[in-house]
């Protein structure tokens, strides 16, 4: 079954990016009753988040905080609770800590840290019984992963925990510094991330140009499982000049 191809735009910088996400957000609070959002970490949403915690003046309309929503998120290192420096949940909560409040009401319903099946699956029911994702934001790694989905894996699994690649060890070693960045995670499945209602993925700087070209130009295929996304039939595409350059052509409107 065919499914419209991901709608691209390719802006004049990655802050050109941040009043767009935001919009995301705003209309799905207000468009959904109490929807689950889930956020993506990494440097490539750092400068959304941050502009996010302005939104942050309970119950005034008009502001996304001042309208319901539950909050999650893609993935967790093994063994990294949220108090843990380098985890996920801890970067979310300090970029942004409204979200830290919503994780102390429970309505930020944190990926497990630790390798135990019944948590996960504890964890993949209770997105379900929020209701599901119904914005999912998502970036994307230089081998194509998107959240630990690393190359090679299931394009429908479902949470799981998962051996990291060396490239996105490489890639997080910078983060911890003089330790050496962990080895496993626990994930959302590809699977999982196709079951939100929309997607939004973003990517800024020529890094992540070989990934974009082969996540929209090359085959569907666990060799780029962000090539996934192409499966679904909601899909904004956010990417500045330089992480388009491998798609660039009469096709993508600028
Ligand atoms: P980044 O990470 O935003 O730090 O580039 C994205 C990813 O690896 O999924």
């Amino acid at each position: 079954m065919s499914v419209p191809a991901p709608e691209i735009r390719i802006l004049p910088s990655a802050e050109a990016a941040v009043p767009l996400l935001l919009d995301e957000l705003r209309r799905t609070v207000t468009r959904f009753e109490r929807p689950l959002v889930s956020f993506a970490t990494g440097g490539t949403f750092t400068a959304m988040l941050r502009a996010l915690v302005r939104e942050f003046t309970v119950g005034k309309p008009g502001t996304i905080f001042g309208r319901e929503f539950s909050a999650t998120h893609l993935d967790e290192y093994a063994g990294f609770d949220p108090t843990r420096d380098g985890g996920m949940v801890h970067e979310l909560t300090t970029a942004c800590p409204p979200l830290s409040a919503m994780l102390a009401a429970e309505r930020f319903l944190p990926v497990p840290h630790v390798e135990d099946a019944a948590a996960i699956g504890r964890h993949a029911e209770r997105l379900r019984a929020a209701g599901g994702v119904k914005l999912q934001f998502l970036g994307i790694g230089r081998n194509g992963h998107i959240a630990f989905n690393e190359p090679g894996t299931d394009l429908d699994g479902g949470f799981h925990a998962t051996d990291l690649a060396e490239a996105t060890r490489r890639d997080a070693r910078a983060r911890f510094a003089p330790a050496e960045p962990p080895r496993r995670a626990i994930t959302s499945g590809v699977g999982t991330i196709l079951g939100a209602e929309r997607l939004v993925l973003c990517a800024f700087g020529s890094a992540k140009a070989p990934a974009i070209e082969a996540m929209l130009r090359g085959d569907v295929s666990p060799a780029c499982p962000a090539s996934a996304v192409r499966r679904h039939a909601d899909v904004l595409v956010l990417l500045d000049a330089a992480a388009a350059a491998g798609i660039t052509d009469e096709s993508v409107a600028p």
